[in-house]
């Protein structure tokens, strides 16, 4: 087999088996697990919106949802038209455009929305709010990754940023349609690179500054970039990561295979590292600062037209070559907008956090995109969740009085693990014993206080803070199990915050199953029902739609405004990986159950891709026939990932797997080697339908081996 493990989200949120390039040819096959699943009896509660929030949502009740679905479903052409309307458009796109292109029964595909409308994102995320009169509002908060170090950018001064930074692209000869590599962290920099590429119609590639040389260089040579974006260092945590050597080394990579870049413009972040121990290459590396505050404050905005491309987004796909998904400009920008407005119940006063990265398309949508092209004030973090302790979250929530909080489920089960013991509490603890042993106390009154104390500092990393301005909760990336929902609802958001777990993808540009908090119960662990336009569909392993109580393949039904156009380079690949495997539908990757009231449960990815976000890599590696397991061999597989991928993608656990469990048909039982990797070996079920039931005890065998 030819599987492996490529990248993704923020933390440790990794995706993904495809290709393990390694292992020096020694790996016939890998295979990894994600652990824990929610149970069923955990499933069934409903978790009713406040009638308070309904009363004020844009979408007070299901009733109304179903009004606006049936017409987004009956008349997408109009329905959608009249949501462009609100953004500007230098030219309106003809009105007979619709009538072909949303169909995705037959191939080939071509999905165009508001073709021949010309318009431009960056002026609808910025100049178009200044013009309604924000100038002053604020655009966005930065806070760095150290408690104390922070910024603000008002609508009016982002788009000064935006304007000298985009003319210094245009005097380097960045021109329309030319692409950009960002490789940069958290700093304000990043969204404001990714609208200046906007603003003259240059195609921003955002990579993840967690990603190795090799993966930057992999990215380079495939889009071919006009200058790469980036940074000297940054600090994560207590830890410094020299970014500009990463690029350093993959600008080496990609020149060996003739793929050259001009410019390499580098930001200095003082915080992390002064610039004169900067490695350098004159004529090729430039300072942010030494250029770019020369340029002035406005700067022309290329008109584009709705289908001209806007970014690429590379995802890990199942045979080593990442894809280069594509959006486009007009209905990804519709789509973006709408989809954060109606899943936050966004209104203008809101104050907006999501904590992904603007290297992962949660961070284009729903960080850069859709919250300024509703005009809100975004927080963007630099930082670790968890640094200096696990209660930062909260605290800028209060600092800043977040009241939307977007998140992913690894993030909050780590809260909810880590809710544990601070410094100031154990001391405190130990104190009070001390003080009451010393004025005589009995054994039971220390125990007692002793067991108090351990209560409050164990929810105090939560509940020291106010977190009253918290109004929605969002959730994002693998499915939110039933417990942490509570935990988030109860503790986090005081019984007081629907939550909205969004299910999409980078391919869907928004989201595409999602709650609309106000509209509807909710159930701990579903992402509920489909957002406007969009047709989930669940068919069986022949393709076959199944209607009611059901689960197998989630597909999707005719095309909506954020769908991406091509993976770059290769309209075929794109065409067999996503139209092919089901035709007639855009085949999701994901396993979904539909219950009896109709909500959707997400359960994974169904393909040889598969998520393993948050709770860790537990991988199951087969070597080729005569080559012998070592201690050795497991530290070069990870080494070996983390040198090639990164390190938030190395595995965790390497598990000497001669065989695998699979049944007749050769499908590979997960189910069993989920048991194993979580060592619930009681729990293993019938295995008589394996192929060959002794490859299990030889596998519980090897287990700490
Ligand atoms: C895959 C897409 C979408 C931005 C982050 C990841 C999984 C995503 C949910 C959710 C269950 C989810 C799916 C999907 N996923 N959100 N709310 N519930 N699963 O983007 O890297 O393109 O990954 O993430 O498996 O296919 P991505």
């Amino acid at each position: 087999g030819n599987n492996l493990i490529t990248s993704s989200n923020h933390l440790r949120h990794v995706d993904f088996i495809t290709n393990l390039p390694s292992g020096a040819g020694k790996i016939s096959h890998l295979n990894a697990v994600v652990l824990g699943e929610a149970s069923a009896s955990e499933q069934a509660d409903l978790v009713l919106p406040s009638q308070q929030f309904s009363s004020q949502a844009l979408v007070p009740s299901h009733q109304k949802y179903l009004e606006m679905y049936m017409r987004s479903i009956q008349d997408p052409a109009g329905f959608w038209s009249d949501i462009a309307s609100q953004f500007y458009w230098k030219q309106k796109w003809p009105e007979q455009v619709f009538s072909e292109n949303l169909d995705i029964r037959k191939g080939p595909i071509k999905i165009e929305w508001f073709k021949g409308g010309i318009t431009n994102i960056c002026y609808n995320c910025v100049d178009r709010n200044i013009e309604a009169g924000l100038g002053h509002k604020v655009a966005l908060y930065w806070e760095g990754n150290g408690p104390g170090f922070d910024d603000t950018l008002t609508y009016s001064q982002l788009l000064h940023r935006v304007c000298q930074l985009a003319n210094y692209l245009k005097d380097i000869g960045v021109k329309r349609g030319d692409a950009v590599v960002i490789y940069l962290p958290m700093l304000m920099e990043l969204p404001i690179a990714m609208l200046a590429c906007a603003r003259i119609g240059a195609v921003h590639s955002v990579v993840f500054a967690g990603f190795s040389a090799e993966s930057l260089a992999q990215r380079i040579v495939d889009c071919k970039p006009k200058a790469v974006i980036t940074c000297n260092a940054v600090k994560r945590g207590p830890k410094i990561i020299h970014l500009k050597e990463i690029v350093d080394a993959a600008l080496i990579q990609s020149a060996k295979t003739g793929i050259s870049v001009d410019v390499c413009l580098t930001y200095e972040n003082q915080s992390a590292m002064k610039r004169e121990s900067t490695n350098w290459q004159e004529g090729r590396d430039v300072w942010w600062s030494d250029v770019v505050p020369k340029y002035p404050y406005t700067c022309e905005v290329e008109w584009v037209d709705a289908e001209d491309p806007l970014f690429l987004l590379y995802t890990s796909g199942s045979t080593g070559k990442p894809k280069g998904v594509l959006h486009t400009t007009g209905g990804y920008m519709v789509y973006a907008a709408t989809t954060f407005k109606h899943a936050f119940d966004y209104k203008p006063s809101d104050i907006y956090w999501c904590t992904a990265d603007c290297g992962w398309i949660t961070g284009h949508s729903y960080v850069t995109y859709g919250p300024l092209l509703n005009g809100a004030t975004v927080v963007v973090f630099e930082g670790a969740p968890n640094y200096p302790d696990p209660g930062r979250c909260w605290d800028i929530v209060d600092k800043y009085k977040v009241t939307l909080f977007y998140t992913a489920p690894t993030l909050v089960r780590s809260l909810m693990r880590e809710g544990g013991v601070s410094f100031s509490g154990c001391f405190l603890s130990v104190y009070c014993c001390f003080l009451m042993i010393r004025d005589g106390a009995c054994f039971y009154e220390v125990i007692l206080l002793i067991a108090i104390l351990i209560f409050i500092t164990i929810t105090q990393y939560v509940t020291r803070y106010s977190r009253k301005s918290l109004r929605v909760l969002g959730s994002v990336g693998e499915p939110i199990n039933p417990s942490a929902w509570r935990w988030f609802y109860n503790v986090v958001g005081d019984s007081r915050c629907p939550i909205s777990d969004t299910w999409w993808q980078t391919e869907t540009g928004g989201f595409m199953i999602t709650p609309l908090p106000g509209a509807w119960p909710q159930k701990p662990g579903s992402a509920t029902f489909p957002f406007f336009g969009v047709q989930p569909v669940i068919v069986d392993e022949k393709g076959v739609e199944i209607g009611g109580e059901c689960s197998g393949y989630l597909c999707l039904k005719s095309s909506w405004p954020g769908a991406f156009r091509t993976l770059y380079g290769d309209h075929e690949r794109y065409e067999t990986t996503y139209f092919k495997p089901f035709p007639g539908y855009y085949f999701s990757g994901d396993g979904c159950r539909r219950d009896k009231d109709g909500y959707h449960w997400l359960t994974g990815r169904v393909d040889d891709v598969i998520n393993v976000k948050g709770q860790g890599i537990y991988a199951f590696v087969t070597l080729v026939e005569g080559v012998p397991y070592s201690e050795e061999l497991r530290k070069s597989l990870i080494m070996t990932v983390r040198k090639q991928i990164g390190a938030f993608a190395a595995p965790d656990k390497i598990h000497w797997a001669p065989g695998l469990p699979k049944t007749r048909s050769g499908k590979i039982m997960r189910r069993i080697l989920r048991k194993i990797a979580s060592r619930q070996l009681d729990e293993l079920e019938d295995t008589s339908t394996l192929a060959d039931p002794t490859v299990v005890h030889q596998l519980i065998e090897l287990a700490d081996c």
